[in-house]
């Protein structure tokens, strides 16, 4: 393990911003994460765990240590000839795990192909995409513990994970770093093909012929249409989350908006596009030179060159103002703010 210093983290960012660690390690194994806490607690150093750098924005430097995830390791435990459970360590890239369980013929992740980031990361906002989340494929993961090194198995319920929320996303914030995730994967899973985009996608093939591969090809060719490649557009995905509101309050904004995307949800809920929210607040395609947000998809702020992420922030606050006023919804980022208060 070597503790480097002054560390340029752009190009480990999807948005590409400038970001400077104070002090930066990678880690492979669970005794590298250990080594690295006990480094940042002699030293009185701040941390932060940083994975595939693809659902964050940094404000600021960061003065601390990033502990980059880099362990890799795919491993099956149980395989009954249909239904396996499968671990595979945090560093791992999550969309080349995702080909590798379609070349395996295993189901269950094709819906969530080409989700940037990794492995360890996909618990923690419980990621989600045309019809399917973690939790549906969720068998357990490891973490350590920050305070103490000690290794813990969580299982489904313990993780609480909801919409694009986990316990480590809340309660237990700063206090655990995943290493590990376990995945309950099958052969013979059912296809998930009522998001209308991918119905049209499938259209031509034959229903008895669809396979898991063809789902994942019609996501990768859907999202390659909307969402732009942060290797070549600096992005994070969608910035902001769906706001969820209640019923009541649905039905007075459908009275002025009777167009509105909506999704009713149990519990006298409803789910808003947030992206739709934004669009007609006058924001989509919206330019400031360095950045702006997508022509193509309003909910995901992008970095044309040379961005901060102050400015990019800065654009995001806005937006909400505007929704606010608009709609009277407040508007949750997505995306974690890194900011460091510079005093
Ligand atoms: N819409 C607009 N304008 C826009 C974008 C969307 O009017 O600019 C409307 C669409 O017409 C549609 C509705 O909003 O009626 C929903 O749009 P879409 O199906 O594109 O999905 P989304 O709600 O915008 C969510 C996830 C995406 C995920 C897609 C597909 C969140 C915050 N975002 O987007 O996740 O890929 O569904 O399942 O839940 C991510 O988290 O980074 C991400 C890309």
């Amino acid at each position: 393990m070597k503790v480097e210093t002054h560390v340029d983290l752009s190009s480990s960012l999807s948005f590409h911003v400038p970001a400077l660690a104070t002090h930066y390690v990678q880690v492979d194994t669970d005794e590298d994460v250990r080594d690295a806490l006990l480094y940042a607690q002699r030293n009185r150093l701040e941390i932060l765990i940083l994975g595939g750098g693809s659902n964050m924005l940094f404000h600021n430097d960061f003065q601390g240590l990033v502990i980059q995830i880099n362990s890799k390791g795919i491993h099956v435990l149980i395989d009954d000839g249909r239904r396996l459970e499968v671990a595979v360590e945090a560093g791992e890239d999550w969309h080349e795990f995702v080909l590798k369980s379609l070349e395996n013929g295993w189901g269950g992740l094709e819906n969530l192909a080409l989700i940037p980031g990794c492995v360890g990361a996909t618990p923690m906002q419980n990621i989600g995409a045309y019809g399917v989340e973690i939790k549906d494929v969720f068998s357990w993961l490891e973490a350590i513990e920050v305070s103490t090194g000690l290794l813990k198995r969580f299982n489904l319920k313990e993780c609480k994970l909801g919409y694009r929320e986990s316990v480590f996303k809340r309660e237990l914030k700063g206090e655990w770093v995943i290493v590990r995730v376990a995945y309950r994967l099958d052969r013979e899973s059912t296809l998930k093909t009522s998001y209308g985009s991918i119905e049209n996608e499938i259209s031509d093939i034959n229903k008895n012929e669809l396979t898991h591969l063809d789902v994942a090809n019609a996501v990768i060719k859907i999202r390659n249409q909307k969402l732009p490649n942060p290797n070549v557009l600096g992005n994070a995905g969608s910035f902001f989350k769906n706001p969820i509101v209640k019923e009541a309050d649905f039905n007075s904004l459908k009275e002025g908006y009777p167009d509105m995307p909506h999704y009713i949800l149990e519990g006298g809920l409803v789910k808003l596009a947030a992206g739709w929210l934004i669009e007609t607040s006058g924001w989509k395609g919206h330019h400031r030179g360095t950045h702006g947000v997508h022509e193509h998809q309003a909910l995901v702020l992008v970095n044309h060159g040379g961005a901060t992420g102050q400015e990019i922030w800065s654009l995001a606050q806005d937006i909400m103002l505007s929704v606010k006023e608009k709609y009277s919804i407040q508007l949750e980022p997505e995306v974690n703010q890194i900011s460091m208060s510079t005093t």
